[in-house]
């Protein structure tokens, strides 16, 4: 049998494999509720236009609304040989009310409307991001409210660097999602140009109103220029590029968590309903989600990579390639809303090990910048010799198996005679984090200013 939609000049229809290749239902019935909103505006705007009558058009809108019906109840029959999401609402239609269907394909082709379909499918994955992501903001300041001053070891090479504190932590997060959230808001702005009335790839004779349908579909303005309408994809690609920043961010947040709830580690706890118990030892409280979250971000990138291969090198205007072009944005979507979701909940309700914290903080001899520094401000040393004084410090600590703090004024005198006992107090943990008050540095004061600053920034308005 002929296709009924191109029959006209085919002697023969398609082959199984044929059909098999070349169908997309089975993954673009997603876009159903753009596709049908897209078409509503089309149809509208004709009659507006004077193209279809006003009949044919209540007509049009009363039949989508049954399909439309039909779909989310669940007894819309999608059907392979009608190829795409895009006749099999058409072909339903028809079924429905005869003969106006066949008049709302006017001045349209399916590569302007699958493009608008899909751009509208991209920007509602847009929004639901920037959402998510202020929900974990949301978490993660919550925590850093908590703990603005809890202090912690920092660590540079995951060897003990410098005393901060958990608050400060939890923020450079937030200013990692913030960007994210920034990115998807250029990507949304950007994307927000309708390509419906592109037809094919050269525009319409008929006096459609471009204007009107990007209107009706809350897009800010048509796209100048049709060949372009229906090539580009780089909207799709810029939220994927988004998504992959956002996961790479999400995948080393994961990375810290099931660090830190290591039992070498234990600087949190996560609740009971984002842990995981062993078959068979009966201690384990694995960190599933943060590791599936890690692992996660490979989908992410590579489904970037995918789009980024098939658009490469693709003549103008539209090629069937571009069909290709949906899986890897669900797939990433879909990731990416768990992703958001799991971390959120992560981050909410894991409970900080304050006591752990503090005693972790110390060790690995971390206030020895401290006593450097003090030996430049009290003594007026150049930093590099208060550096040599302050490892030779250290040296005697690590002989001696003991803590920087373990050590007597006179042992500190041995190594420079002009150590004071004011000196001492530099090599506590507290002393250390609220002497940071440069800006952005770890002072409980400036994460205690940050928050607010955070707030202010990312969540409200
Ligand atoms: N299903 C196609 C896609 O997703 C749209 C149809 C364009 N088809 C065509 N033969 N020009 O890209």
């Amino acid at each position: 049998s002929t296709s009924s939609i191109w029959g006209g000049r085919f002697e023969s229809g398609p082959s199984a494999v044929m059909e098999a290749i070349n169908a997309s239902i089975g993954f673009d019935k997603r876009l159903y509720r753009q596709d049908i909103a897209g078409s509503r505006a089309h149809c509208k705007m004709l009659a507006a236009a004077g193209v279809i009558s006003d009949a044919d058009r209540d007509a049009i809108l009363t039949g989508l609304a049954q399909v439309e019906q039909e779909i989310e109840t669940g007894v819309f029959e999608f059907k392979t040989a009608l190829e795409d999401i895009h006749m099999n609402v058409e072909s339903r239609l028809k079924e429905l009310i005869g003969e106006p269907a066949g008049r709302l394909h006017t001045a349209r082709s399916r590569n302007d409307q699958v493009a608008t379909d899909f751009r509208l499918w991209v920007r509602d994955a847009t929004d639901r991001a920037q959402a998510q992501l202020k929900a974990l903001i949301t978490a993660l300041i919550g925590q850093a409210e908590r703990h603005a001053a809890t202090v912690m070891p920092g660590f540079t090479h995951l060897q003990a660097a410098q005393p901060v504190t958990f608050g400060h932590h939890m923020l450079a997060y937030v200013e990692m999602f913030g960007r994210d959230l920034g990115r998807f808001a250029d990507a949304r702005r950007r994307m927000n140009e309708c390509p419906l009335g592109s037809a094919a790839l050269a525009g319409t004779g008929f006096p459609i109103d471009r204007f009107m349908t990007a209107a009706e579909l809350g897009f800010d303005r048509p796209m100048a220029n049709s060949l372009d309408g229906v090539s580009d994809r780089d909207f799709a690609l810029e939220y994927m590029s988004s998504a992959a920043i956002t996961s790479v961010h999400l995948s080393r947040l994961a990375e810290e968590l099931v660090i830190w709830t290591s039992a070498q580690f234990r600087f949190v706890r996560l609740p009971d309903g984002y842990s995981t118990g062993s078959s068979i030892m009966p201690q384990k409280r694995n960190p599933d989600a943060a590791e599936l979250i890690r692992a996660k971000a490979g989908r992410v990138i590579g489904d970037l990579n995918a789009l980024l291969i098939v658009m490469k090198g693709l003549p103008l205007a539209y090629s069937k390639d571009m069909q290709d072009d949906k899986e890897p944005v669900f797939e990433v979507a879909d990731t990416l809303d768990l992703s958001l979701l799991a971390m959120t909940g992560m981050i909410a309700e894991l409970t900080a090990n304050v006591d752990r914290l503090r005693a972790a903080a110390g060790a690995g001899f971390t206030t020895a910048t401290d006593i450097a520094d003090w030996c430049v401000r009290a003594l007026n040393m150049p930093f590099r010799d208060a550096h040599h004084v302050a490892g030779s410090i250290v040296k005697m600590a690590e002989q001696r198996n003991v803590g920087l703090e373990d050590l007597s004024l006179a042992d500190l005198q041995t190594v420079e005679a002009r150590i004071t006992p004011e000196a001492m107090k530099v090599l506590s943990v507290d002393y250390s984090v609220a002497s940071r008050t440069s800006y952005g540095g770890t002072a409980p004061a400036n994460v205690a200013e940050q928050v607010a600053r955070a707030k202010a920034r990312f969540l409200e308005g």
